[in-house]
């Protein structure tokens, strides 16, 4: 079983979140401190012990693990043949974003929201239309009218769902979902369900997949799953487009081809399906300490920052901290907070929407160094406030 509190030397380690310099704490990019599922591990050193490693097939397996586990976890029935592998879920929402509109339509996107979706838009000639999220001080929802608004401009013809949502870190509703789908349904719209983060909801919260909202959810919906969040195995490049409707997923399977972004790596499919086979137990202790590693930040931050409010969140282990009553610049603050003590946070102005009154923090570290990162975030919050605004 992994020692959670165990803490790992990622610093000159190639790793992406680790690239800082000497001294400085990094809490953003959505990668975990911890090492992966042992049964992960072991079921890698087995095949690294193969010693040949040529081209790969996607075996049977791995359609078998992952109905399995959403069936199970998330009480909906896939058929084998709805499930398309990938080497990434961005790789999947950029390959749809291609082939299910056309250069100069709009897509649109609930922000503020994982900023990737912006680039996937952007980088193919697309026009990102936000439909912002309600924020009443506490949550977020979805503020329908404008949706239904955004929806039915002649030019969207996509939209991007994040469910649980990155950043905000809501579980939409099947209310919602279905809600969604039929304005969706309703305007020609096709829709993109990024449910990464569907395994990391707060002990006793379950989310629902898009596709078992409602039977229109399922026709006009690409799905993208991944292990890669929840079993921190995204450098091992494996994900999954769900997609029941069989034009659909033609289309999508021409689409992951013509992008060469369909063929498993040595070790794609053997850490997810161990993930999913074997990893129930590993992931449930992780999320109860992800869950503790919340509850210290809410305590922290109402005895000691109590110009911060954290949004009331059921899922990711990326916080969404409100600072509205310090700045409306995001980007300075955090800027500020590294400059002065460190710690590198993400700027909520990234993902737009009202982000610009937000930070971003990464909880998925051992304890001892959420505590480091909290006595950095007051030192920074307390200059901040004196002097640095
Ligand atoms: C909502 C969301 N989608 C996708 C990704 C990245 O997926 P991948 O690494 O499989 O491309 C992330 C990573 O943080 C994410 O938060």
């Amino acid at each position: 079983m992994t020692d959670f509190d165990k803490i790992i030397d990622r610093r000159h380690t190639d790793s992406l979140k680790w690239d800082v310099a000497d001294g400085e704490l990094p809490m953003w990019v959505a990668d975990m401190d911890f090492e992966t599922a042992p049964c992960i591990t072991e079921a890698l050193a087995a095949r690294v012990r193969r010693g040949v490693f040529g081209y790969e097939n996607v075996p049977v397996e791995w359609r078998r693990s992952i109905q399995n586990w959403w069936k199970t976890r998330h009480g909906v029935d896939f058929s084998a043949d709805w499930l398309c592998f990938a080497t990434g879920v961005v790789p999947v929402i950029t390959s749809c974003v291609k082939r299910l509109s056309n250069e100069g339509d709009n897509v649109c996107v609930m922000t503020p929201v994982y900023d990737i979706f912006f680039h996937s838009v952007e980088n193919t000639g697309r026009h990102v239309l936000e439909s912002p999220l309600h924020y009443d001080g506490e949550t977020y929802s979805i503020d329908f009218a404008d949706l239904e608004r955004k929806l039915s401009h002649p030019l969207t013809t996509l939209l991007i769902l994040c469910n649980p949502h990155n950043p905000v870190g809501r579980v939409w509703s099947k209310e919602d979902l279905a809600h969604v789908g039929e304005l969706c349904f309703k305007h020609g719209v096709k829709v993109i369900s990024d449910e990464i983060h569907c395994d990391l909801t707060e002990p006793g919260v379950n989310y629902t997949p898009f596709i078992s909202a409602s039977k229109i959810c399922a026709d006009i919906s690409v799905t993208t799953i991944s292990a890669s969040k929840a079993f921190n195995i995204a450098g091992l490049q494996s994900a999954a487009a769900v997609v029941p409707d069989e034009h659909l997923r033609n289309v999508v399977i021409r689409a992951l081809n013509s992008d060469e972004i369909a063929e498993p790596n040595s070790f794609a499919c053997i850490a997810a399906m161990t993930a999913f086979d074997k990893g129930g137990e590993w992931l449930d202790n992780l999320r109860r300490y992800i869950s503790d590693n919340r509850m210290r930040v809410g305590e922290f931050i109402g005895k000691e920052l109590p110009s911060l409010k954290l949004a009331r969140q059921q899922a990711t282990y990326l916080l969404w901290v409100d600072c509205s009553a310090i700045t409306d610049d995001s980007e300075k603050l955090c800027e500020h907070i590294r400059n002065t003590t460190g710690l590198y946070l993400n700027c909520g102005a990234k993902y737009r929407g009202n982000g610009n009154r937000f930070i971003r923090i990464n909880i998925a570290c051992p304890r001892a160094t959420l505590e480091d990162g909290l006595a950095r975030l007051k030192r920074g919050i307390e200059s901040y406030s004196a002097n640095g605004r």
